[in-house]
């Protein structure tokens, strides 16, 4: 069932411009409903603990989860930190394994064989970026696909390319999550990409074609990206770039996921140096949507809360289970 957003009026002052959109925007702005990724979050690991119990009553054994690190990256570092911690408060198992930066590509793919062989692996990530000298795409074919639980692996992508059972990346998975609840059926809506990279952008566009959607996957090449993002009732940005989409490129009531997580400095004195921002200039963006993504405490809590529901899901695959209708 959608959502019911929450929507304050005001009047305000706003550049003339073309569209009966526009003109609308003139007399009244309207404050975007703030879709709360946190508490989607939240409620998705209070169901996957509630399945991991399930599984731990007819099994004897619970899930388990590897994560693997080369190098001491400090932001990867702390997603992996946080990973491992999610994965024990919803009672699965964690496995770590921290590998120096100059570990070669032979040693890794000997810890993947290994971790592909345990029986108390059901999932296994290598988090990205790796060195420079390690080729990321031979790491990730390396792993068992049923384990893939980050569906980055060329047969995974290949199966959701074709609208078949596999592993879905967890971005994607979980923007997806936040538009069922925030809308209900997205059959036949207008959704635009924005970014068509393999993690998230074209994943993304595959899962919204699933849902009946109309799909536009837009990247840096696209000719007058605003007017392809203004057609868009479901807008997904994926680009890396801090507040690269401006209010004017959204429609009026759209649904804006904002999928960046960007650290820019912010001089004011007495605050912090830094702040994250998305992609999505966020005040702008609020008064023309109808609900959007907040950064942070948007799309970032769903990512992790995915990989667990991903983790239980290829758990219970391995031991031929009904698979959990999880979700939300
Ligand atoms: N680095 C940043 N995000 C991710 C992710 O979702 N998976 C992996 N493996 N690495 C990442």
């Amino acid at each position: 069932m959608a959502a019911e957003g929450t929507r304050s009026e005001k009047f305000l002052l706003l550049p003339k411009s073309e569209t009966d959109f526009d003109r609308v925007r003139l007399a009244i702005a309207v404050s975007a409903a703030i879709i709360d990724g946190r508490a989607t979050a939240a409620d998705l690991r209070r169901q996957v603990a509630r399945f991991v119990e399930k599984f731990k009553a007819e099994r004897g054994f619970e899930p388990g989860l590897a994560v693997v690190l080369v190098g001491d990256d400090p932001a990867s570092s702390i997603y992996v930190r946080s990973k491992a911690k999610r994965t024990r408060e919803i009672g699965m198992v964690s496995y770590e394994r921290r590998l120096p930066f100059a570990t070669e590509q032979s040693q890794l793919l000997a810890h993947v064989r290994e971790l592909n062989a345990h029986e108390g692996v059901h999932g296994i990530l290598v988090q990205l970026p790796l060195p420079p000298h390690i080729d990321s795409g031979a790491v990730i074919n390396s792993i068992d696909p049923s384990k893939d639980v980050d569906g980055f692996h060329i047969s995974n992508a290949g199966l959701l390319a074709t609208g078949q059972k596999g592993m879905v990346p967890c971005t994607p998975l979980g923007c997806k999550m936040l538009l069922r609840r925030q809308l209900g059926d997205l059959s036949g809506a207008e959704a635009v990409v924005l970014g068509r990279s393999n993690i998230v952008g074209k994943p993304m566009a595959n899962l919204l074609l699933a849902e009946n959607c109309t799909v536009t996957l837009a990247h840096s090449r696209t000719r007058d990206l605003k007017t392809v993002c203004r057609r868009a009732d479901i807008l997904v940005v994926a680009v890396g770039r801090p507040k690269f989409v401006k209010g004017d490129w959204i429609k009026f009531g759209a649904t804006v996921v904002d999928v960046g997580i960007n650290r820019i400095s912010a001089p004011e004195p007495g605050k912090e140096k830094s702040k994250i921002v998305g992609d999505v200039d966020f005040d702008d963006a609020v008064q023309a949507a109808g609900a959007i993504t907040p950064v942070p405490g948007g799309v970032g809590p769903m990512t992790i809360a995915c990989l667990l529901s991903n983790t239980l899901t290829a758990a219970f695959r391995k031991e031929g289970l009904a698979e959990p209708q999880v979700l939300l």
